[in-house]
């Protein structure tokens, strides 16, 4: 019996020092503690051996025991952490390689710029309203002073939807709207689409206006001129010089065309200007009596100002773009640069 345990001992010592892969480690586990293992035989034979000898093989078996156990758990790290290594190694992640670009959107120049000028205008305490972009021939005419068969219709190609209803064509219609349903002082700016049967370099069929007017007391033209210098100022840089020029509009009376200093020569005269210095901007005036009678305000009591911009024609000057249809073709390389 000892002398079976010995070789056991030497055995398992060489075998278990020459194993060279996890495997062959495992494998030896089982050849010598598993159930049907070496050293588990012996153990298993000890009830065979007399009485007085069982305790001390007894002792020599467990430790030859915890001896196998130990030299196959030493050499079981060493494979595992060799193992581990290699995995590490190739599914390593180098930190230094340089990401994929993942594209992010941004707002459309249009929005961009329309909330700029909406943040201006409420900032100077101007509400925000919105009206229906289908709208009454009432709403978008006959309230705002353009009489049937007035020559006036004709300014601005409308597209029809009945007889009495159209797409709006411009935004001055939530004028009339907000008129009917509030009372004085009114600080309102409408933004939104406005659609017009036309088509070239600086017209298309749906482009965007911003509408805004005060109704109060006492309100003059020279509000007007106001809020409208530090508005345009606020866009264009405060160095931007404004211009009103008499024109006609049947809503307001007076009216008028405002220019701004050429963006791109300052004034001394470009291409861009078609070298007069300056540039048409948006449209206003007082609000004509006839508005507020059909809107049910007494126009001896009440006075105001209205204007209407054009949100592409803004971005247009405010970023040097000579072609309006540019903005709704798509092409990412031109939406990129803003
Ligand atoms: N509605 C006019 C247009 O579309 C602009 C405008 C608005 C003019 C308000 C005067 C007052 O051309």
């Amino acid at each position: 019996m000892l002398n079976d345990i010995q070789s056991i001992k030497k055995l398992a010592g060489e075998e278990i020092e020459k194993a060279d892969s996890l495997k062959a480690i495992q494998d030896l586990k089982i050849k010598y503690l598993g159930k049907k293992g070496l050293l588990t035989a012996k153990i298993k034979s000890l009830g065979s051996i007399p009485q007085e000898d069982r305790r001390e093989y007894g002792r020599i078996l467990n430790e030859l025991k915890v001896y196998i156990e130990e030299l196959i758990g030493r050499q079981e790290r060493i494979f595992k952490t060799a193992e581990l290594n290699k995995t590490l190694q190739k599914q390593r992640i180098d930190v230094t390689v340089p990401g994929f670009y993942m594209p992010t959107g941004h707002l459309h120049p249009t929005t961009q710029v329309l909330d700029e000028i909406i943040n201006i205008f409420t900032s100077l305490g101007f509400n925000v309203e919105e009206g229906p972009e289908v709208e009454l021939d009432f709403y978008n005419f006959e309230a705002l002073n353009f009489p049937q068969d007035h020559p006036a219709r004709d300014m601005q190609d409308t597209f029809f939807i009945g007889d009495d209803v159209v797409l709006r064509t411009h935004t001055s219609p939530v004028q009339v709207r907000v008129m009917e349903k509030n009372t004085p002082p009114l600080r309102v700016i409408a933004p939104g689409k406005v659609y017009r049967c036309d088509a070239d370099v600086s017209h298309i069929p749906m482009f965007h206006q911003l509408e805004g007017f005060m109704v109060d007391k006492h309100i003059t033209m020279s509000d007007l001129k106001g809020v409208l210098e530090v508005f345009i100022q606020m866009v264009f840089g405060a160095e931007t010089k404004v211009r009103f020029r008499p024109s006609f509009f049947p809503f307001t009376e007076p009216s008028a065309e405002i220019d701004i200093s050429c963006v791109i020569c300052k004034g001394s005269g470009c291409n861009v200007c078609k070298n007069t210095g300056w540039l048409e901007i948006l449209g206003a005036g007082m609000i004509n009596p006839r508005v507020f009678e059909m809107a049910g305000y007494n126009p001896d009591e009440y006075t105001g100002f209205a204007f209407g911009m054009g949100i592409e024609r803004v971005a247009m000057l405010k970023y040097g773009i000579d072609d309006i249809r540019l903005f709704y073709e798509n092409d990412k390389r031109f939406l990129e640069q803003f």
